[in-house]
Parts: structure tokens; C-alpha cells; sequence
């Protein structure tokens, strides 16, 4: 497949890339980076900034790419540029080039505001506004078949491949396992228009997705 990764020189994008590269996936990664990211042939790179303009955006993504993962954040700077409006700018351009598969790292507890008060969240709540209404875009205003991954805190850690979906506790995931979990989705059919959270947990990645 042709993938689009927004986000490609973070440390999610660039484990993920790595990922669907190894899988024999045809990857263009974005980054306002000039250098090139990765020495691979089926690897080729955009310089995408997401809080140009929408139409911008929308121009410089090739018609035939089969799905878009979306692994950018602001890092807390720039929220609602970066957060959210880019976020839902690259959600409209996907769609309006007719562009079906989107795939979106978010964050633990986006949608349940009833968690907003926990430790590690409170001091967060600008972000997770951000998150919270992105994510709601995509559900609610987009035609996209979507699947969103909200991920527990990443941490540089080695990878286990196993982890927890949809429990209670934020958790913590290793960096490495996140980007599996995110390349997995992509083979799993059952993901589609499916909202998630993960941790590292007990589970192989296939399997916990499977019970999705
Ligand atoms: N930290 C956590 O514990 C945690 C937990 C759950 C979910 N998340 C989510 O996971 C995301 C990825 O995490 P990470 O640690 O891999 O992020 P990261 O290393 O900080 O990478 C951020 C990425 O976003 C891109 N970006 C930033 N501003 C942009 C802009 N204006 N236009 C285009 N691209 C832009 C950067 O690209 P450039 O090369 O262009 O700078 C980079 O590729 C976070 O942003 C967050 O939403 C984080």
C-alpha cells in the first residue's frame, strides 16, 4: 500500500515508518525537516507545515494513497493550531481528495472527560481539548473510515508486544509497541470505525486488536 505518515520524524512516526517500510509498504513521511529521514526506496518525504492553509495541505497529497496516519503533535506548544486545527485540516483534505483510510494516534481518555481530573491529565487539559474535539471531528464529521488509537503516556522503552485495550488505567506504553499497534491496524479490518485505548499490558498486540 501507499501510506501517508504525518508526523514522520517523531518518535511514534519514525518507529511506525520503520514499521510499514519493513512490511513492504510504499511510505511518504512528512517533516519540516530538510534532511531526509530514512535511506530506503520505497521511502520518499514531504515537507508539510499543518497549519498552512487547508487547501494547501490538500494540494500536496498524491490522489492514490490507500491510508493516512496522522502520528503529528504539538508537544504542548501551539495546541489548537497544531492539536486540533491542523488535526481536523488534514482530516478535511483526506477526505476531499477521496481518500478513505485514516488512522489517528490520540490519546488516552479524549473522549471521557470524566478522566480529565486523574494525575499526569489535569495538568494536560488544553491538549486533551484539543484531542477531545479532534477526535470528535472525525467521528462525527467525517465520512473517514477511521480508526483512532489512544495511547497511555510513551515512554523509551523496548518493546514487549503485548498490550491492554479499554481498560481503566491510563497505563504506560512502550514508544515501540505503540507504532506495532498502529502498523497492525492497518491489516485489521475489524478496526474500522473504531475508537481504542491502549496500554502495555498482557495481551500480543494481533490478538488484543482481534477482540476488538
Ligand atoms: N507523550 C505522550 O505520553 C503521549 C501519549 C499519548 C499520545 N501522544 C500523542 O502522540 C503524538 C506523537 O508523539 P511523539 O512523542 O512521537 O511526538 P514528537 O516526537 O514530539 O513528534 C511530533 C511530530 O509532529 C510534527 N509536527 C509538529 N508540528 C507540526 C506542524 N506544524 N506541521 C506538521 N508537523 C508537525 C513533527 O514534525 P517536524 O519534523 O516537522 O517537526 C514531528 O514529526 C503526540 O503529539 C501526542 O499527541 C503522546
Amino acid at each position: 500500500m501507499k501510506i501517508l505518515v504525518i508526523g514522520a520524524s517523531g518518535r511514534v512516526g519514525t518507529d511506525l515508518v520503520k514499521q510499514l517500510l519493513a512490511d513492504n509498504h510504499q511510505v511518504i513521511g512528512t517533516t519540516r525537516q530538510e534532511e531526509k529521514l530514512f535511506d530506503d526506496d520505497n521511502y520518499s518525504q514531504l515537507d508539510l507545515d499543518i497549519t498552512a492553509e487547508k487547501d494547501a495541505i490538500q494540494q500536496q497529497i498524491e490522489q492514490d494513497i490507500d491510508a493516512v496516519y496522522f502520528v503529528a503533535g504539538s508537544g504542548g506548544k501551539d495546541v489548537l493550531e497544531v492539536d486540533l486545527h491542523g488535526a481536523v485540516k488534514t482530516m478535511q483534505a483526506t477526505e476531499d481528495k477521496g481518500i478513505k483510510r485514516y488512522i489517528m494516534l490520540s490519546t488516552v481518555f479524549s473522549l471521557d472527560t470524566s478522566k480529565w481530573d486523574n494525575p499526569g491529565i489535569a495538568d494536560l487539559k488544553e491538549y486533551y481539548i484539543c484531542k477531545h474535539y479532534a477526535d470528535q471531528w472525525l467521528v462525527n464529521n467525517s465520512n473517514l473510515d477511521y480508526t483512532i488509537v489512544q495511547a497511555g503516556a510513551l515512554k523509551e522503552r523496548a518493546a514487549t508486544g503485548k498490550i491492554t485495550i479499554n481498560d481503566d488505567n491510563a497505563g504506560e506504553n512502550s514508544i515501540a509497541d505503540v507504532a506495532t499497534t498502529l502498523a497492525a491496524v492497518l491489516n485489521a479490518d475489524n478496526t474500522n470505525k473504531k475508537v481504542f485505548s491502549m496500554h502495555n499490558g498482557e495481551t500480543a498486540i494481533d490478538a488484543a486488536l482481534a477482540k476488538l
